[in-house]
């Protein structure tokens, strides 16, 4: 059998994991690998390259993708059929016609796609309209795929963003001021919750809880300074959002309508990173009259400045359970393609390697306080009781 892989979607480490997971499990079977290069624009344009086991030696330890990646969506012009059956069709005659003769152009019986939601949607519509074998593997650094419990690239970016926060706190200290770090994570809080909750961040917002500018930020800080803290730092997702009444009320150089306004990516998904969220707060902060007063009663003069984490988020090689996750993903996936199955992704379950549909895979899962309770109540605890404790004591 020949088998093609690609990755789609923004990288994440652990995606050379999961090619060598998938090498590795196809030279034991005896099939060939070849690569597709940058995602489903290769796929479309037909761009690969062999995937020789022998050349790659511990493919796993390293970062980023050697198979390139884009964000292509095969359907972006497809997607302007307006009424949703005659769009439904139009995909369905969309992938018959064109993407469908692909797998014979390229010589691929079967493939692998590792990607996030837009890659695995992609690999669904595929699934759906053709009798090859479709395997996904769930990848996001996000972590927001509702078929595995963790995607592989997550806790890499965790690690990174924490360390980065972390480190901020010196010079946050150092010259007594609040620091606004944005963090990646597009409509989901997982990486601000984790990242924050594992630096010791005083304030995360994250995209789940809208909040209330003056009640859950200025409020907090001015506790913070009252009962002895110099330095602050504040965790916010680059997709959180004032509630309706605190944008009209605390914000000056945004509105509802920024957010419902947001140009687009192919797929359709808000380009969040454009609004640079950190620096809108920052400037709120520093413009904020009543703040500056407190500080300056408690001999601290305010002082906000604002950072990006951005694609520091994703750099670099991948932790070791990054690495694990990726080859056993891979592994699973090329056993998978030889047992002749199609339509289904692996996935993350407890501490097993399972399996569930492309479309199950594809949905969006985010930080649900029905779901994981203790977490937002760790978050609570972990940012509150700090000051909390302090003033208790300073009573
Ligand atoms: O989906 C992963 C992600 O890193 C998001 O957290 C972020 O919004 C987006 O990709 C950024 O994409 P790009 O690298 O294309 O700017």
């Amino acid at each position: 059998m020949r088998v093609g892989v690609l990755t789609g979607g923004g990288d994440a480490p652990g995606l050379n994991a999961v090619i060598y997971g998938v090498l590795l499990k196809a030279f034991d079977l005896g099939h060939e690998v070849i690569g597709i290069l940058k995602g489903w624009k290769g796929f479309l344009n037909n761009e690969t390259v062999p995937l020789d086991i022998t050349r790659l030696d511990d493919l796993h330890t390293t970062g980023g993708t050697i198979l390139y990646t884009s964000r292509t969506n095969p359907f972006e012009k497809v997607g302007a059929v307006k009424d949703p059956k005659g769009k439904e069709e139009a995909i369905r005659k969309h992938v018959r016609e064109n993407l469908v003769p692909k797998f014979d152009l390229l010589g691929i019986d079967a493939l692998i796609a590792i990607g996030g939601d837009d890659t695995l949607s992609v690999a669904a519509r595929l699934a759906e309209n053709c009798d090859k074998k479709i395997v996904g593997v769930p990848k996001t650094i996000d972590n927001d795929l509702s078929g595995t419990d963790y995607t592989f690239g997550f806790w890499s970016s965790v690690q990174l963003a924490a360390t980065t926060l972390e480190n901020l706190q010196t010079t946050a200290k150092s010259h007594q001021r609040i620091m606004v770090i944005e963090v990646m994570g597009r409509n989901a809080g997982w990486l601000t919750l984790m990242s924050g909750i594992a630096s010791g961040a005083d304030i995360i917002l994250m995209p789940e809880t809208r909040f209330d500018l003056q009640e859950d930020v200025i409020n907090v800080l001015i506790k913070r300074v009252q009962n002895g803290y110099i330095h602050h730092m504040i965790a916010v997702s680059e997709g959180a959002i004032p509630t309706d009444e605190s944008l009209k009320r605390d914000f000056k150089t945004i509105t509802k309508e920024t957010f419902e306004k947001l140009p687009k990516d192919v797929f359709g998904n808000p380009k969040l990173a454009g609004l640079n969220f950190s620096k809108i707060l920052a400037d709120e902060l520093n413009k904020n009259t009543k703040l500056k007063e407190e500080f300056k009663q408690n001999n601290v003069d305010l002082e906000v400045r604002d950072f990006v984490l951005g694609h520091s988020m994703r750099a670099g090689a991948p932790i070791a359970f990054d690495r694990i996750l990726g080859l056993r993903f891979g592994v699973r996936a090329m056993e998978l393609v030889h047992e002749g199955k199609t339509g289904i992704v692996v996935s993350l379950r407890g501490t097993n390697i399972e399996t569930c549909t492309l479309t199950e895979a594809a949905k969006q899962r985010t930080v649900d306080q029905k779901v994981v309770p203790d977490l937002y109540e760790l978050k609570r605890l972990v940012t509150a009781t700090k000051h909390v404790a302090k003033e208790k004591l300073n009573k």
